[in-house]
């Protein structure tokens, strides 16, 4: 059964019955659509430093101030030079006025400061912030969100910008409720396109060759699909039983395919010399191959356990040991883990603890890849529409769709966006971070 026919039978079916209200449709990114549908607010409470670049970038990408009155498509709080409790009160007033102005799939995006250990109420005021946006991103209705960027005294406005362009737009349509800390970047520091000239601003990765894993079907066919329309030249991976498939796939985006069990002992070795060869080098590495053994611990069994570490976890560790100088001055390491790994997951102890993981290997290499200029993620999917969930039991994919702030399950495109943004070589100022792609899912929270 389709996905789509899923979606309608959840739609117009069960969820009828049980008097669900009806699911927003979310605004995703179109090529050539603008950064927001509607006008927008810029405000700054005390002498925050980035209301300003904000608010410029939003005029050169042709939207429109808002104003103090009528529909906002976003709000944006410059809230980074709040340290006590008198302040954060003017940024719940400036922010309850907007909220019933705020129009569907509309945005909220707060930067806040770094919390402060030397200060105990500025640290306290700092911390505020995370409980107030995914409280916020609760409230919203109609596909709207809500999300925080954590920025340090000395971080750059330019770091900021790529992030701004995300979360406003229809790229970050199912990242909800997410906290991203924006550092100086590392690295020589890149120029993002000019945010009116849409031709650039379409194709953020031009130039970059893109190595994506398990990207023969679901979200791993979609992130390569994305980052070529941004531009990128993608190596598609996946194993040779799945050829065909990713033949498909290379083939439809303009790229190459290379058929490669990352967890064979010589996987990273020949992934290298495949990029050496053909390209000379790598920009942007896609951890996405994964499976899921489920049973509950009582009943796991070493091969089920070891399957899943090795695919998961193992053969991205073995390759990033790998990748050396193949990697760019600009690179950008992207993993993929999973709500599972933050929450955990009845009959998944296996899958859970590889993505936790992941979660743990991104935070380790951060620094030490800082110093040549790379950055290190992971995105953490909750319930993404793909082949892995269509397989569960109706009851459960239907809980798992709905227990989010956004009250539906993803798509794959959601994942790829997200994925897009981090690897970006304007983007040096987010790194060693795990960005949620879940709605707000209910589950980690
Ligand atoms: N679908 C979801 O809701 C969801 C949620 C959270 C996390 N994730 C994660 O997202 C990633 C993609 O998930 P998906 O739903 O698209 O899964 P999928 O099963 O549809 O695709 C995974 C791909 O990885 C490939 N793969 C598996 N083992 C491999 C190996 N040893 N070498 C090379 N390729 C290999 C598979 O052949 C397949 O093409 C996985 O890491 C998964 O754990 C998915």
């Amino acid at each position: 059964m389709s996905n789509d026919l899923l979606r309608d039978i959840s739609q117009f079916g069960l969820v009828q019955q049980l008097g669900v209200p009806r699911i927003p449709v979310l605004r995703r990114h179109e090529p050539g659509a603008p950064l927001l549908d509607g006008p927008a607010l810029v405000g700054a409470v005390g002498a925050g430093r980035f209301a300003e670049p904000v608010r410029a970038l939003l005029k050169a990408a042709g939207i429109a101030d808002a104003g103090d009155e009528g529909k906002l498509a976003a709000v944006v709080l410059d809230a980074s030079a709040v340290r006590t409790i008198d302040e954060l009160a003017e940024v719940q007033q400036f922010l309850t006025p907007t909220m019933r102005r705020l129009q569907p799939c509309g945005r909220v995006l707060l930067i806040a400061p770094e919390p402060d250990d030397t200060d105990p109420e500025a640290a306290a005021v700092a911390h505020a912030f995370d409980g107030l946006i995914r409280s916020i991103g609760k409230e919203l209705r109609a596909g709207a969100t809500a999300n925080l960027l954590v920025t340090a005294p000395h971080t750059d406005p330019a770091a900021l910008d790529p992030s701004v362009r995300f979360f406003l737009s229809g790229r970050s349509a199912y990242v909800d409720g997410q906290v991203v800390h924006v550092t100086q970047p590392v690295g020589e520091p890149v120029d993002p396109a000019p945010v009116d000239d849409p031709a650039l601003v379409d194709k953020p990765l031009a130039g970059r060759i893109a190595a994506v894993t398990g990207a023969a079907r679901g979200i791993g066919a979609a992130v390569a699909e994305t980052l070529a329309r941004d531009g990128a030249t993608v190596v598609a991976i996946d194993v040779p039983a799945a050829g065909e498939a990713l033949a498909k796939v290379a083939n439809r985006i303009g790229g190459t395919a290379l058929q490669l069990d990352i967890t064979a002992p010589d996987a990273p070795q020949r992934l290298v010399t495949h990029l050496k060869e053909r390209y000379g080098r790598v920009d942007v590495v896609v951890h996405n191959a994964g499976i899921t053994r489920d049973k509950l611990l009582a009943n796991m069994d070493a091969d089920r356990w070891n399957a899943v570490l090795a695919v998961n976890l193992r053969a991205q560790l073995a390759i990033n040991a790998a990748l050396g100088d193949v990697l760019s001055s600009t690179g950008r390491i992207v993993c993929v883990a999973s709500t599972s790994g933050i929450a955990g997951n009845r009959g998944q102890t296996n899958y859970a603890a590889s993505k936790a993981g992941v979660i743990g290997m991104v935070r380790a290499l951060a620094p030490q890849l800082a110093e040549r200029g790379v950055t290190i993620n992971a995105v953490a999917p909750g319930f993404i529409e793909t082949e892995m969930t269509a397989k569960m039991p109706l009851g459960t994919r239907e809980a798992g769709r709905r227990i989010n702030s956004l009250r539906q399950g993803g798509l794959p495109v959601d994942v790829a966006e997200t994925i897009g943004w981090l690897a970006r070589a304007e983007n040096g100022g987010v790194t060693g971070q795990t960005v949620r792609v879940c709605g707000q899912s209910l589950l980690g929270a």
